[in-house]
């Protein structure tokens, strides 16, 4: 394996460096290295069900509009004009058969095609070739049961390569019942910390539940069996800097409500079914899909993308998820769950951002940032798994995730080609 960065990530020995979350030079190679190269999370097909649908959002730094064209077409393009470089389409949803920019009226189609120029005879004296002039298409783009992915890199590999055997660990989430899942949301809202901070938390760290949130615990607000110190699972990292926290099959992630639990145990046959033999070893309950979109099913169902905004600042976007076929009034109660314990009101959420933030600002300092963060729990103690398809730890307070993601962080920052890089799938030759 490439070890990438080596001086400022070390997976052999657990350490990386503060600098990572903090220096602006640093995240501009992130935007260029990971943002510009990495398959990242665009929106659900749900928000794009009609022709002329369409959803705008970022890849890294980079506006982006997702658009279902009016042959049902999707395509994603930069939300950016050709001409002097506005920001084309400023509102979050909706449908539309074109686009006019508002500066100086340039038209494109819903196909990305530029069909309007104003004064495009006196102006341009007939000679702009409208056909070379039209919206900048993502480089690949791809689906995965609903979830649309885009990447800048042509040379990336395809989106089911690159997902590799994390595609089963996505499954747990959106694809449990018959007709999957639907979305409900978004929040939105700004946490000033490095978007690394909570990648790696939903990835990897189940070590803060029990403390961080220790109130919401204490209280029987959480689920008892994910906090529980004596709680099983398996920490599992299934190739490419993807990492999933997963509780044991027997136990269930639902927040203490006994509809919720009781909808979970009277679908888990169906679940099971669906996802195969594998779901009788691991409940997958939180994941990272490298680098910047998490699912979580525990306590709520959300899933996000946690937006570079700057090296010490995180946009976070954040939708409550739930299965199309469950009945009005689990949905009812996992809506409810979702407001109380994530977003930016939630119990949850506001005591893990505190910690992001203060892990952030800290480093502000110039002899601080000198320091070294230790990832070193469970060094030495992780295996591969090959029913899993993917290193594992037994134990579930272990900081395996965390190097493997780190590893990735690193191989990619280093400007490693692919085909150094991508996992075909995860080996015990690719050990951190
Ligand atoms: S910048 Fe868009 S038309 Fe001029
Ligand atoms: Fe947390």
């Amino acid at each position: 394996m490439n070890r990438g960065m080596h001086e400022l990530v070390d997976a052999d020995r657990g350490v990386v460096s503060r600098r990572i979350f903090i220096e602006p030079e640093i995240y501009q190679q992130e935007l260029k290295q990971i943002f510009a190269r990495c398959w990242l999370f665009l929106c659900h097909d749900s928000q794009i069900p009609l022709p002329g649908d369409f959803f705008t959002t970022y890849m890294g730094e980079d506006p982006v509009l997702v658009i279902r064209d009016n042959d049902g077409q999707v395509h994603a393009f930069l939300n950016v004009c050709r001409h002097r470089g506005n920001r084309l389409c400023r509102a979050d949803s909706g449908n539309a058969a074109s686009f006019t920019c508002a500066y100086h009226g340039w038209t494109y189609r819903n196909d990305g095609r530029l069909t309007g120029v104003p004064y495009l005879r006196e102006a341009y004296h007939n000679e702009l070739d409208r056909e070379r002039w039209g919206l900048i298409p993502v480089a690949l783009l791809g689906n995965y049961k609903g979830l649309w992915f885009a990447t800048f890199d042509s040379e990336a590999p395809p989106l089911h390569e690159y997902l590799g055997e994390m595609a089963w660990y996505l499954d747990n989430f959106v694809d449990r019942r018959e007709g999957r899942i639907e979305i409900l949301g978004m929040h939105r809202w700004v946490i000033p910390c490095n978007w690394k901070f909570p990648a790696e938390n939903f990835g990897g760290d189940a070590y803060h539940v029990p403390w961080s949130h220790l109130s919401a615990v204490t209280t029987s607000f959480s689920t008892g069996a994910t906090a529980k110190r004596n709680a099983t699972g398996t920490m599992v990292s299934p190739g490419n800097g993807h990492v999933v926290i997963c509780i044991g099959p027997e136990m269930s992630g639902e927040p203490p409500a006994d509809k919720l639990l009781d909808y979970d145990w009277a679908t888990r046959p169906e679940v099971n079914t669906r996802l195969g033999p594998r779901s009788a070893l691991v409940n997958p309950i939180v994941a990272t899909v490298f680098p910047n979109f998490s699912l979580l099913r525990a306590t709520s169902r959300t899933f996000r993308v946690w937006h570079p905004r700057g090296p010490d600042k995180t946009e976070v976007w954040s939708w409550v998820f739930m299965d199309k076929a469950a009945p009005p009034e689990i949905k009812k109660a996992i809506r409810l769950a979702g407001a109380r314990g994530f977003g930016p009101s939630g119990t949850f959420e506001q005591d893990d951002m505190d910690n992001w933030q203060e892990c952030t600002r800290t480093g502000r300092g110039v002899i601080s940032r000198q320091m070294l963060l230790n990832t070193q729990m469970g060094l030495g103690h992780d295996r591969f798994d090959p029913a899993l398809g993917a290193w594992a730890s037994e134990y579930r307070y272990s900081e395996s995730n965390h190097r493997h993601f780190y590893c990735r962080w690193s191989e990619m920052m280093s400007g490693a080609p692919w085909n150094e890089v991508v996992d075909h799938s995860a080996s015990e030759n690719d050990h951190v």
